[in-house]
């Protein structure tokens, strides 16, 4: 399975999509800029930006420090040279094999946009869910799909060249984070204003779904 997605985003990559400043990542700079200004960060610290794409949403936040998380070796490969010159220092994590990262220091943010509803099934969510409270950022920042009604998987399928989109319940999701309270959960909407369909989430008569920024914050308790 783990071989299959790494393949997918490969061939994604092949296409650009994401990897350059489409409209796509254009609206998710947007939104980053909307959560920045309800969080305070310490911009001498580390971000964690999780299936990156071409680290255009890190660069916007402006942090010294960046990982890379990412499926795809090769895309990995050529990310320090066309980010040099927005961070002092550029880590890179490949994740097809393992999803632990070896991480040191304090980590200010946790980027998760648009890649949560293209894991392959909600186990694979929680694991990396677990990750995520292990390194324990001070936000963890998300934009995904979520299902208003029960959970729901699906059937691992490529559509249009991506993985079809895995929902699940948003409540669910948030029961995973204990260190964590919602600081902010909005509906958002995509390039032209709508869901988009190339996620394959129109073709199953799925209940009400809706695309949301999510701003966790750590607790302090
Ligand atoms: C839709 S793009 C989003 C890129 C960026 N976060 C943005 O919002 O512009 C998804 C990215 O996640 C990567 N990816 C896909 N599956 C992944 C996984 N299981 N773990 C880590 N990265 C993954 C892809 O290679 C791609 O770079």
């Amino acid at each position: 399975m783990r071989m299959n997605i790494k393949e997918v985003w490969e061939g994604v990559g092949a296409g650009q999509r994401h990897w350059n400043r489409c409209p796509a990542v254009k609206k998710n700079e947007e939104l980053i800029d909307r959560c920045l200004e309800k969080i305070d960060i310490d911009t001498e610290g580390s971000i964690v930006d999780w299936g990156c794409g071409g680290g255009y949403l890190s660069r916007r936040v402006g942090c010294k420090k960046v990982h890379f998380v990412d499926i795809v070796t090769e895309h990995l490969e050529g990310l320090g040279d066309k980010n040099a010159d927005y961070f002092d220092e550029i880590e890179v994590h490949d994740v097809s094999d393992n999803i632990q990262l070896d991480l040191s220091g304090e980590i200010e943010v946790l980027i998760a946009f648009s890649i949560l509803y293209h894991m392959p099934s909600l186990n694979y969510v929680r694991g990396v869910v677990e990750e995520w409270e292990r390194i324990q950022p001070k936000y963890i920042l998300i934009r995904s799909l979520f299902m208003e009604g029960p959970s729901w998987e699906s059937p691992y399928a490529i559509y249009f060249n991506y993985l079809r989109g895995n929902l699940f319940n948003k409540n669910e999701f948030l029961s995973m984070f204990p260190s964590y309270t919602v600081l902010l959960d909005k509906p958002v909407y995509g390039v032209g204003g709508s869901l988009n369909d190339v996620h394959g989430t129109f073709q199953h008569g799925l209940a009400p779904h809706s695309s949301r920024m999510l701003i966790l914050e750590r607790r302090n308790d």
